[in-house]
């Protein structure tokens, strides 16, 4: 639960590889040496109808890049005390959202692919979905 004492500032837009080609470009995102975290599990959303939003949840301890693979989406991150907006719509850039961080994935285009690296695998545990449980938590993280 240490993990949670974080900010927003804790999460930063990386810039990925990115392999030029006439027929194609290629990003190649590696376990350590590009990520500071080890990928234990690849998930996209895909096919998100015009006006949803996903996420409204914070992680314990679970780290995440977050890419557009395609089209393009904002990702809301908030720390508990502050707000910001992040807009991918580049799949040679990724979002690191560390633990602690409440996030909403909001206005995605047409198409868009949300592709998400995630350092842990699937634990319905490692999940806050009440938001004032997670203001709480982040309150009492801040004091101690
Ligand atoms: P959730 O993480 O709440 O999606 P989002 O934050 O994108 O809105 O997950 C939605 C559903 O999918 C939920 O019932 C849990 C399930 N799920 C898994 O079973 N495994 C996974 O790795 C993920 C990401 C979700």
């Amino acid at each position: 639960m240490t993990d949670c004492g974080s900010s927003i500032y804790n999460c930063n837009v990386m810039e990925l590889s990115k392999i030029h080609n006439p027929s194609g470009n290629i990003t190649i995102v590696q376990s350590d040496s590009d990520l500071p975290f080890r990928v234990k599990r690849v998930y996209y959303l895909y096919d998100v109808p015009g006006g949803s939003e996903r996420g409204g949840h914070a992680h314990k301890a679970l780290q995440q890049l977050i890419v557009a693979a395609s089209g393009s989406f904002d990702v809301i991150l908030d720390d508990g005390f502050m707000k910001k907006t992040v807009h991918l719509n580049r799949p040679n850039y990724g979002l690191m959202v560390v633990p602690g961080i409440w996030r909403e994935i909001i206005n995605f285009s047409s198409g868009a692919i949300c592709l998400v690296l995630a350092s842990e695998r699937y634990d319905p545990s490692d999940y806050i979905r009440n938001y004032q449980e997670f203001i709480e938590l982040k309150k009492q993280l801040n004091v101690s």
